[in-house]
């Protein structure tokens, strides 16, 4: 699967001629190594109160943690198991903002790759899972209130499939395949690599809460992202291939540093619904939505790679997702959604919602990308 909904975004796509030169704060040349970096990724720079008291924590193994329950006017529910509170005080943040959406991004590493320097069980300490689940309140809280649902999934999943087309697309792939230029690509790249180089990960999560055809079918494309058996092929894999064909640094988490917030969300919502079994029927929508977009998506990214003549590995990657999404995409509607909701029909509002909330924040993601380089700027946050 690729992520790179493509036809969504109400953004017009506008930019200047193709070119190789960036705009300052671009990414710069990547070093080589591997989709793991041989000591950990490093943990990033804190972008406020919140992710500078979670980032302080594990560096240091202890201190105080963020404070305040989203939604809870009384200050003596607070759990007395967590750590003393810092001056960080979440009830404040912004749901979709750099500090929230860092913190959360950070927390969730844990049941990834994790840190450099930071212990393996750091991932279930209660503060920080009390933490977690705070910041989780509020992020899915604002989503919840936000992300218009219309109709079942069916009805949503119908609709991914009415996007714009060929010229008239106004989406990011659209923008790349028509006019974008090298840097830009680089940019994309860096930016997609947070969920590319753990492609699949988050969604493996939902395996063994699925039963029958959900679980066969989740379980048969979930073995393609992850290499068929063969670990040349794993897609992670081949995305780091294509960042080094780009010249950027292929370690496991080099980009966080330069990832918005809004690219951050797209990535904290795989790992919200993965890690929730409350929220399996959110997450099969998700990954529904990226399977039926993927394949579209990655022909135009690969007309894109082929016409800045970005490299055979570059070009690999989108072309190997057009014809295994397609694919997907047929296994993830037949067997997947109905699976689940001939199984649980209950379930069928969380599917359109998850559905939904793919593409708001695909849609917040794009108007930032498109919105930088219309004016011809970086996507980038500076280093
Ligand atoms: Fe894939
Ligand atoms: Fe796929």
């Amino acid at each position: 699967m690729t992520v790179g909904l493509s036809g969504h975004s109400a953004l017009a796509a506008q930019g200047g001629p193709a070119g190789t030169a960036g705009p300052a704060g671009t990414v710069g040349p990547g070093r080589s190594g591997g989709p793991e970096g041989a000591d950990g990724p490093q943990l990033p720079c804190a972008r406020g109160p919140l992710s500078g008291a979670v980032i302080d924590r594990l560096r240091q193994g202890s201190g105080p943690l963020p404070s305040g329950r989203y939604g809870t006017a009384d200050p003596s529910q607070a759990d007395p198991s967590e750590a003393a509170p810092s001056n960080a005080d979440l009830s404040d943040a912004d749901p979709y903002g750099e500090d929230l959406q860092l913190a959360l991004y950070v927390l969730y590493e844990l049941h990834y790759q994790g840190f450099a320097g930071v212990a393996d069980d750091e991932e279930w300490d209660p503060g920080l899972l009390t933490v977690r689940r705070r910041l989780e309140e509020r992020f899915l809280g604002a989503l919840r209130q936000d992300v218009e649902v219309a109709g079942g999934a069916q009805e949503s999943l119908a609709g991914l499939l009415v996007e714009p087309t060929g010229e008239d697309g106004t989406g990011v792939t659209h923008y790349l395949r028509r006019e974008g230029r090298l840097w830009q690509l680089r940019e994309y790249a860096a930016l997609r690599s947070l969920y590319h180089l753990k492609e699949a990960d988050p969604h493996a999560w939902v395996l063994p809460r699925l039963r029958g055809r959900a679980k066969a079918g989740m379980a048969a494309i979930e073995f393609d992202e992850f290499g068929a058996g063969r670990a040349e092929d794993v897609h992670a894999r081949l995305f780091a291939d294509l960042m080094a064909d780009l010249g950027l640094d292929t370690a496991y988490g080099r980009y966080l540093d330069q990832a918005p917030a809004e690219a951050l969300a797209v990535v904290n919502l795989m790992s919200l619904l993965g890690l929730h079994r409350s929220l399996r029927g959110a997450l099969i929508g998700h990954f529904a939505t990226v399977e039926v977009t993927s394949s579209p998506g990655s022909r135009r990214l690969a007309q894109a790679m082929r016409r800045t003549g970005a490299g055979p590995a570059a070009e690999r990657f989108y072309d190997e997702h057009v014809e295994a999404d397609a694919v997907h995409e047929q296994v993830v509607r037949r067997e997947v959604v109905d699976g689940l909701l001939s199984d649980e029909p209950g379930l069928d509002g969380d599917v359109a919602f998850g559905i939904s909330a793919t593409l708001f924040l695909e849609d917040r993601f794009a108007a930032h990308l498109l919105g930088a380089w219309r004016a011809q700027r970086s996507a980038l946050r500076s280093p």
